[in-house]
């Protein structure tokens, strides 16, 4: 595993010259058009990246882009791995801890997520607080990589506490109407059961997800400070249950686009 990261990461630092990416960003469904508010300097196919999974979901393209956002450098993954997709969870984090080996400071997550809290809307934020891992396994299982972190890796305060209150106050400032939660992750790909959202409700979730806790868990294993944010695109409570489909999420999403967009660029912005 090792070398294959090291031959990404050179064949990566090959491709962008001198630039050093400070911010990593990972865009979830439907939230791809951040990337419009990019100064983008490289974009590098996945499929060119030695030992980079290629997405297989159409609504995810598979593009790292190096470039300025807010006047900041960044490396945006523009399309994720998903465990349901039939990757490991090794492959899901890949990218991740190239990132972390081309030099970032911090990890900045974005998200697709139905709304387990009844006093959540659609097309709301969600900063993520928390999370509960319900799907089957983890990056870090198996042999340990200690050169990128420890064999039992802390997981009190996954989602750095910084981050969370600059974001908050990002939302207070502009009206953004952000709300905090956890975010539980299940395998996917199917949508849950009624009882099944009852279940998520009741062991204090807050939002459902397929994605974002492998990626979290791999980071802070590696000592990466996150930050991640849901936008909820269907609400799951009792009454408010509606046959899901794709593009309903896709459309939510887009909604709760531009309010995304100001809040990670400001919260990039403040970062020291
Ligand atoms: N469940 C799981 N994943 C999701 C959902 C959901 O309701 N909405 C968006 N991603």
């Amino acid at each position: 595993m090792l070398p294959h990261l090291q031959e990404a990461t050179t064949y990566i630092q090959q491709q962008i010259e001198q630039f050093q990416p400070d911010f990593g960003i990972v865009l979830g469904t439907g939230l791809g058009a951040l990337v419009q508010d990019i100064a983008v300097q490289y974009a590098l196919d996945y499929q060119d990246i030695p030992h980079f999974p290629v997405s297989t979901v159409e609504s995810h393209s598979g593009k790292l882009i190096f470039g300025q956002l807010g006047g900041r450098n960044v490396v945006v993954m523009q399309g994720r791995f998903h465990y349901y997709e039939g990757y490991t969870m090794e492959q899901v984090v890949f990218p991740i801890r190239v990132m972390k080996m081309l030099g970032i400071q911090k990890l900045l997550v974005s998200n697709a997520a139905g709304g387990l809290n009844p006093q959540f809307n659609t097309s709301d934020l969600m900063v993520i607080t928390d999370h509960i891992n319900l799907q089957p396994t983890n990056p870090l299982i198996g042999k340990n990589l200690s050169t990128l972190g420890p064999r039992f890796p802390d997981m009190s305060e996954p989602y750095d506490p910084d981050m969370i209150s600059q974001a908050l106050d990002i939302s207070e400032r502009h009206n953004l109407n952000v709300q905090t939660g956890v975010y539980v992750s299940v395998p996917g790909p199917m949508l849950e059961t009624k009882a099944e959202y009852k279940y998520l409700g009741l062991i204090g979730a807050d939002a459902v997800g397929m994605s974002t806790v492998p990626e979290v868990i791999a980071a802070v294993h590696m000592n990466l400070p996150v930050f991640a944010v849901s936008v909820i695109t269907d609400m799951c409570v009792p009454g408010k249950i509606k046959k899901v489909i794709l593009q309903d999420i896709l459309d939510a999403a887009a909604q709760a686009e531009p309010n995304m967009t100001l809040l990670i660029k400001e919260l990039i912005q403040r970062q020291p």
